[in-house]
C-alpha cells in the first residue's frame, strides 16, 4: 500500500506547517553548522531569509542577547503565525516577523549587519534574485551566512533508484534523475553564485550527517521525505510509472536495510560565510 503517493500535502493549513518544528531535526544539522561559525557581536541588526517556522532565528535571538535585533523573512503565513505564537511565548521584544519574498525585499538598502538563511538557498525559486537583495539591504562591511544541503546528499537513495530504474527498463528516466541529484547544486556551485552577486567568501565549512531509517517502508513514509522529497522523486519517473517504480525501490530499499541492519543516508552540508565589500 503505497499510501504516501496519495496524501497530498496543504502547506496552508496551520496544522501542517506546524509539522515543521519537528523537521528543525533535519534543519538541527544545519543549524549546528550556523550556530559554531556565526559571528556573535554586540548591536548586530540580523535578517533570517527564510526563517519559516523561526528556527534558527530564536536560537540566534538567546545566543546574541537583547543588544541584537533580529527580522526573520518568510512569504509562508501559515509558517511565520507559527513563529508569532513563539514570539509571544519567548517574550522577544528584539525580534520581527516580516511575511514577505527574498527576491523582493520589503527593507530599505543598507539596513543589516547580518544575513544568515538556514537551508534556505535550495529552496528559492530565483535565488540569484535573493543573493542580489541579501547584497542590497546589507550594510557595507556587513556579512552573509548560509547553510546548505549540496549535491551528494542522500546518495545511497539514489544508487537504489537508479537501479530500481534500470532494472525495470525505464533507462530514459535516468537523465532526469540525474538533473533531480544535481539540482541540490555542489559546494563550488553556491561559492560562485555568492561571489556573482558581489560578496567575498571568507569562510567554507564542509560537514555531513547520517539520516537512519529501519527499511524502505519507514523511508518512504518519512515526513521529511514526503513534505520534502518526494514530489521531486515522483516528477522523475511521472504517474504513469511511479506505482511500479516506487514499489521497486521500497522493496529494494528494505532487502539493503536487511542486509546492513538498517538504512544509513549521508546529508553533505556547507556553511559559507562572505563580506560585502
Ligand atoms: C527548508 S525551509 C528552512 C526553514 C528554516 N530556516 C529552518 O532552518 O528550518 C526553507 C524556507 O525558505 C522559505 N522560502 C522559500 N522561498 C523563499 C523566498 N523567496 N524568500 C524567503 N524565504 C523563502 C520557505 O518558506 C521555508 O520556510
Amino acid at each position: 500500500m503505497q499510501d504516501y503517493l496519495h496524501r497530498s500535502i496543504d502547506l496552508d493549513d496551520p496544522a501542517i506547517a506546524d509539522t515543521f518544528d519537528e523537521l528543525s531535526l533535519w534543519s538541527s544539522h544545519f543549524g549546528r553548522l550556523m550556530v559554531t561559525h556565526v559571528p556573535l557581536k554586540h548591536h548586530q541588526k540580523v535578517l533570517d531569509v527564510g526563517c519559516g517556522n523561526g528556527f534558527p532565528l530564536f536560537e540566534l535571538a538567546h545566543m546574541m542577547g537583547p543588544t541584537a535585533h533580529l527580522t526573520g523573512l518568510d512569504p509562508w503565513e501559515p509558517a511565520l503565525a507559527r513563529a508569532q505564537r513563539k514570539k509571544a511565548a519567548y517574550g522577544s521584544a528584539n525580534i520581527d516577523l516580516v511575511l514577505g519574498d527574498g527576491a523582493e525585499m520589503p527593507f530599505d538598502a543598507a539596513q543589516f549587519d547580518l544575513i544568515v538563511s538556514n537551508v534556505g538557498i535550495n529552496n528559492f525559486a530565483d535565488p540569484e534574485k535573493v543573493l542580489a537583495e541579501c547584497h542590497r539591504v546589507l550594510k557595507p562591511g556587513g556579512q552573509i551566512c548560509m547553510t546548505s544541503n549540496v549535491a551528494g546528499h542522500m546518495e545511497e537513495f539514489y544508487e537504489v533508484f537508479a537501479d530500481a530504474l534500470k532494472e525495470l527498463g525505464f533507462h530514459d528516466f535516468l537523465p532526469a534523475l540525474e538533473r533531480q541529484i544535481a539540482h541540490r547544486g555542489s559546494v563550488e556551485g553556491i561559492i560562485l553564485r555568492l561571489e556573482a552577486s558581489g560578496f567575498e567568501v571568507t569562510q567554507v565549512v564542509e560537514d555531513h550527517f547520517v539520516m537512519r531509517f529501519l527499511d524502505g517502508s519507514a523511508l518512504l513514509r518519512h515526513w521529511l521525505v514526503v513534505v520534502g522529497f518526494l514530489d521531486g522523486w515522483r516528477s522523475v519517473i511521472g504517474k504513469k510509472n511511479e506505482t511500479a517504480v516506487f514499489a521497486r525501490i521500497e522493496e529494494k530499499l528494505t532487502q539493503l536495510a536487511e542486509h546492513q541492519g538498517e538504512l544509513k543516508m549521508t546529508v553533505p552540508m556547507v556553511f559559507v560565510k562572505g563580506k560585502k565589500g
